[in-house]
C-alpha cells in the first residue's frame, strides 16, 4: 500500500494523458467526496464543482487553459494526450467572498485521490475564465477558482533537488522526461 509520501512524490502535475482512457463520472464524485472531507476556512465550505469527462464539455474546457508557461516550444497536450476529465472548482460567493486557502487544499486532495485510483493531472489557474463561465454557463455568484484536470498520465515526471540560487523552472529531457527542481530541505527549514 502506498504511504502518503509514495502518494505526494508520485503526484507531480502530469500534462500529457493517455486520452482514450475513459473516467467515468461516479469516479470524479468519489473524489469530490475526499475533498468534501477536508478543512475548511472557519468551516465555511464555500467551494462548488462542475465534473465533466463527457469530450464536447471537455474541449470547451481545454480551449480556456493554459499549460507550462516554462516549456517554451510546447504549446500544450496535443489531441489523443489531453485530460480525460476536468473538475472546474468555483467559489459561492453567497457563502463567502473569500475562500483563503480551502480551494489549494481541495484541489490537492482530489489529485491525491486521483494518484491513488492510478491517476493523475494538474492544478490550472491560468484560465480564461470569463469566456469559460459563459460557456458552461455558470450561474452568477459562483466564480471560477481552478481547474483540475485529470487522466491516466503518459509521461514521466522526476522530481530533482534544486541548489540554492538555481533555475526553478521545470524541464524536459530529450527522452521526454518532465523534470521538476526542489529547494532543499535545509533551504526551507528556517529554525
Ligand atoms: C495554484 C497553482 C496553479 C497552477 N497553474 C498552472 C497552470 O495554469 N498551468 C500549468 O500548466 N500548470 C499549473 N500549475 C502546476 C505547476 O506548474 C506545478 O505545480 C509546478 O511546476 C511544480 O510541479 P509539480 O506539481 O510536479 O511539483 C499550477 C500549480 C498550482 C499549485
Amino acid at each position: 500500500m502506498d504511504t502518503v509520501r509514495d502518494l505526494v512524490v508520485k503526484n507531480r502535475s502530469y500534462r500529457r494523458f493517455d486520452e482514450s482512457h475513459v473516467i467515468s463520472r461516479e469516479e470524479l464524485v468519489e473524489l469530490i467526496s475526499l475533498a468534501r472531507c477536508t478543512a475548511s476556512a472557519g468551516n465555511r465550505q464555500p467551494l462548488k464543482y462542475i465534473l465533466s469527462a463527457d469530450p464536447k464539455t471537455n474541449d470547451l474546457i481545454f480551449s480556456c487553459l493554459a499549460w507550462a508557461a516554462y516549456l517554451d516550444d510546447w504549446d500544450g497536450p496535443a489531441p489523443g494526450e489531453r485530460p480525460s476529465a476536468y473538475i472546474t472548482i468555483l467559489l459561492d460567493e453567497t457563502i463567502s467572498k473569500d475562500p483563503l486557502c480551502d480551494d489549494g487544499i481541495v484541489a490537492q486532495t482530489i489529485l491525491l485521490g486521483a494518484v491513488e485510483k492510478g491517476l493523475g493531472g494538474c492544478i490550472i489557474a491560468s484560465i480564461q475564465r470569463e469566456r469559460l463561465a459563459r460557456d458552461l454557463e455558470i450561474p452568477e455568484g459562483l466564480k471560477i477558482r481552478l481547474v483540475v484536470c485529470l487522466g491516466k498520465p503518459s509521461e514521466e515526471a522526476v522530481l530533482e533537488d534544486l541548489e540554492p540560487g538555481g533555475d526553478i523552472r521545470y524541464w524536459r529531457d530529450e527522452k521526454c522526461i518532465h523534470h521538476v527542481p526542489k529547494r532543499k530541505l535545509d533551504e526551507l527549514i528556517v529554525q
